[in-house]
């Protein structure tokens, strides 16, 4: 059985993910699972109104339900721990300016993870802003290896993937290497230059003044589109790209492809600064490690952006800095 921690159990994106985790969609149909839900006290009541319905599902894999207030209590030998529970942007914000609300909820969490955790836990950050929230978090773990953080841009890949298959007319899975670079925010870099469309370079089978003009800003922004149509932030899309980062975490990477990931910048094969949390392509290898693929040639459209990337990153950094 695996432990799964999520935080902000009577949220919204959890409305969907705690009910998927149990169904078996994280781990797959046949890994029982245990879920440890933390709210903040307020919301204790709502979240229990989850856990009758999570029990009234019957789910056949979901063996325990852990619930509290306390991350010192909830995270006792988790797995995996899927960070969710922040406060989402509302119309009009960026996600950057969450940063000093969210980001203090990281510091404790990393501390009880440290404590508490199982050695081989997996932690992904979700809530916003997740880079620089995973990074507060990795530091306030300091027993835990720096390579089992990551915050999630496979959201991102997800929204890139389904245009580039809308555009082309073809299907989701027809797209691969849809590498996200830099921040989960408007300044993420999705690289068009590498992703391949049936086997082929997505520019030579789309317009170039599209995946430019077009393409980059529907990706950057769909975030915010979604917050002016639902008067929310993304849900059930943000639970699946989750469950997705996950399910690539835990499996290995086919050799045709790649998958979007937000880690910790040590020793990376390109200059990033070396304490941030920064989106890479990635591959899972069959012994479970996770490489960043290595010599993916940036022309200077990417140089240009991934740089204005990096910057913000080191100014989330600046602003943050006594959470370190
Ligand atoms: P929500 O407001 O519906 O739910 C958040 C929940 O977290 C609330 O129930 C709240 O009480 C709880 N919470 C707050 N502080 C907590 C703490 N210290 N411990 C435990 N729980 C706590 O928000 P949501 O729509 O579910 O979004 C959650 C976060 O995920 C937001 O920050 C949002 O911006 C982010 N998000 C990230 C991505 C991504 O791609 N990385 C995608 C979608 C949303
Ligand atoms: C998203 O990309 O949908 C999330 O990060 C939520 C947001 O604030 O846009």
């Amino acid at each position: 059985m695996k432990r799964i921690a999520v935080t902000g159990g009577a949220g919204q994106i959890n409305y969907n993910l705690l009910f998927r985790i149990a169904s078996g969609d994280l781990l797959g149909k046949d890994v029982p699972v245990a879920l440890h839900i933390l709210e903040v006290p307020p919301f204790i009541d709502v979240l229990k109104g989850v856990v009758m319905e999570l029990n009234d599902c019957c789910f056949p894999l979901l063996q325990e339900i852990v619930i509290g207030t306390d991350p010192f209590e909830v995270f006792e030998d988790v797995n995996f721990a899927l960070l969710v529970g922040a406060k989402p942007r509302s119309k009009g914000m960026e996600r950057k300016d969450l940063i000093l609300d969210n980001g203090k909820i990281f510091v404790e969490q990393g501390k009880a993870l440290n404590a508490k955790a199982a050695k081989d836990v997996k932690v992904v950050v979700v809530g916003n802003p997740c880079n620089t929230n995973c990074l507060i978090c990795m530091h306030n773990a300091p027993d835990i290896s720096k390579d089992q953080f990551f915050a999630m841009t496979r959201l991102d890949e997800n929204r890139a993937k389904a245009f580039l298959a809308q555009e082309a007319k073809v299907l989701t899975t027809d797209v691969k290497k849809m590498a996200i670079w830099g921040n989960h925010s408007k300044t993420q870099v999705p690289d068009f230059f590498h992703a391949e469309i049936q086997g082929k370079k997505a520019i030579e089978v789309l317009s170039e003044d599209w995946l430019k003009n077009t393409f980059v800003e529907k990706v950057q922004n769909r975030g915010g589109a979604i917050i002016e149509a639902r008067g929310k932030s993304s849900a059930a899309s943000a639970a699946s790209a989750a469950l997705d980062t996950v399910f690539s975490l835990v499996s290995t990477t086919p050799e045709d492809d790649w998958h979007s990931l937000c880690l910790y910048t040590k020793n990376n094969p390109y200059n990033i600064d070396n304490d941030l949390i920064f989106s890479f392509p990635c591959r899972t290898l069959e012994d479970g490690s996770i490489k960043i693929i290595e010599a993916v040639e940036w022309t200077p459209y990417l140089e240009e952006k991934i740089a204005l990337s990096q910057k913000e990153l080191l100014e989330e950094r600046e602003m943050i800095a006594h959470l370190l």
